[in-house]
């Protein structure tokens, strides 16, 4: 073997010898701490400024623009009990209309609160397919929105088989707990396809298309839970000090946004979020952008279509839009049968975020090296993984429950 050779080989063991190390190490991954015109972070305020840009980043080249809060938005509570699930909970259903018109893009909210505990805390969740799917509790509104077909939905409409089919055990579970849990269809704010964004709240603002920061269906989807929180301010009820935004997999990512943007949200509890969601692109593992570009066009704005195929030299990278939580508390899960949204990338989503918790005097995650199986690492950011797949278990709930008692109770 040449000499040349020999230093190649030394050198290439030598690297891999520190990137198994130190985890961690991703060659060219953009710096949070880093502003635009090269100044180092080094104070709150300057990460303020920073924090204008990184936002800026992702609204112009991956979730685009959103609109303000609706001047005409309504809520109408159309249903309550206090008396919903055997007692446990008092249930509110709730429509927004989002510009004030019955005829026009509306939402609805589920909400249970415990009976026993109030305002300790409550779990927002972005859900898939109709609010009734969350419990066999029969008083809660069908949807009549578009939702995907399956043997529960036909036509594009769900029946009344679709009851229950998240299981009501974990639902009460949370409330046993202490803890509030509401949720509302993502289809209610848009419909989970590519129609050229012309359906759901897109409708309400023709403007805001055509053009590459273009309001996207994550970026929709998003927009709504603000909407939650807006009704929810308006609820004595409900302690809008303390809500986690919670989403798995397509909806983990818009939570991550959500939460992202809207700092009234307590907390984010990102599920399986994979791509686009909390997962660093530059390791160039699991999906990439051109499959997500391409099967789900209407995800992000158009802007974002430019980086297909440049996963691994992107300017730009996830831990940043984690970082935009900072300093509030992150959850991150994953599963280790899901390798599609690359667990380990997902986990360093959170460890490259945590430069700049610990800039504003927090510990962010507490680790480098990635967890074990079933051993959850919690500190300002949570990071779980566990067996089997891509999925929200009781086991995942629990995690969540833990963290949001450490830092709510
Ligand atoms: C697809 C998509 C993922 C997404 C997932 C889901 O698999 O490629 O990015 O997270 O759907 O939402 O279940």
């Amino acid at each position: 073997m040449s000499v040349k050779k020999h230093l190649v080989l030394g050198l290439t063991l030598l690297l891999s010898a520190f990137c198994s190390h130190a985890q961690s190490t991703i060659v060219g991954l953009a710096d949070p701490l880093t502003m635009d015109d090269g100044t180092k972070v080094a104070t709150t305020k300057q990460w303020q400024q920073r924090r204008k840009e990184l936002l800026q980043l992702f609204t112009t080249e991956m979730y685009g623009q959103m609109p303000a809060r609706p001047r005409n938005m309504t809520f109408k509570v159309f249903e309550s009990s206090n008396n919903a699930l055997g007692g446990l909970a008092t249930r509110k259903q709730v429509t927004v209309y989002f510009n004030g018109k019955a005829d026009s893009p509306q939402m609805d909210i589920l909400i249970y609160l415990p009976n026993k505990v109030k305002k300790r805390g409550l779990i927002l969740q972005l859900g898939f397919s109709g609010n009734q799917t969350l419990s066999n509790d029969t008083a809660v509104k069908l949807s009549t929105s578009w939702v995907t077909n399956s043997k529960t939905v036909l036509n594009n409409r769900a029946t009344e088989a679709s009851r229950g089919k998240t299981p009501n055990k974990d639902v009460e579970m949370i409330l046993r707990r202490g803890y509030g849990f509401a949720t509302i269809y993502c289809g209610d704010i848009d419909p989970d396809f590519d129609d050229g964004f012309k359906n759901g709240v897109h409708a309400l603002y023709p403007e805001m298309q055509g053009r590459g920061d273009n309001f996207s269906t994550i970026g929709a989807w998003a927009w709504g839970l603000h909407r939650a929180l807006d009704y929810m301010e308006t609820d004595k009820d409900i302690n809008t000090k303390k809500v986690a935004v919670f989403g798995f997999s397509r909806l983990g990512k818009a939570a991550l946004w959500a939460g992202a943007t809207d700092k009234r949200f307590a907390m984010v509890l990102s599920n399986e979020s994979g791509c686009g969601g909390v997962r660093i692109f530059r390791r160039g593992k699991g999906e990439d952008i051109k499959h997500l570009c391409n099967s789900f066009p209407h995800w992000f704005d158009i802007n974002f279509r430019k980086y297909i195929g440049k996963d691994t030299v992107l300017p730009f990278d996830q831990h940043m839009v984690v970082s935009l939580i900072a300093p509030r508390p992150i959850a991150i899960g994953s599963a280790d049968g899901d390798q599609y949204s690359d667990p380990e990338g997902e986990f360093l989503g959170g460890v490259y975020a945590t430069p700049v918790y610990k800039l504003l005097g927090s510990d962010g995650l507490p680790t480098t090296q990635m967890p074990k199986l079933n051993e959850p690492v919690s500190g300002q950011i949570q990071y779980h993984i566990r067996p089997g797949n891509h999925d929200v278990l009781t086991y995942d709930w629990e995690q969540y429950l833990n963290f949001m008692d450490k830092h709510f109770k």
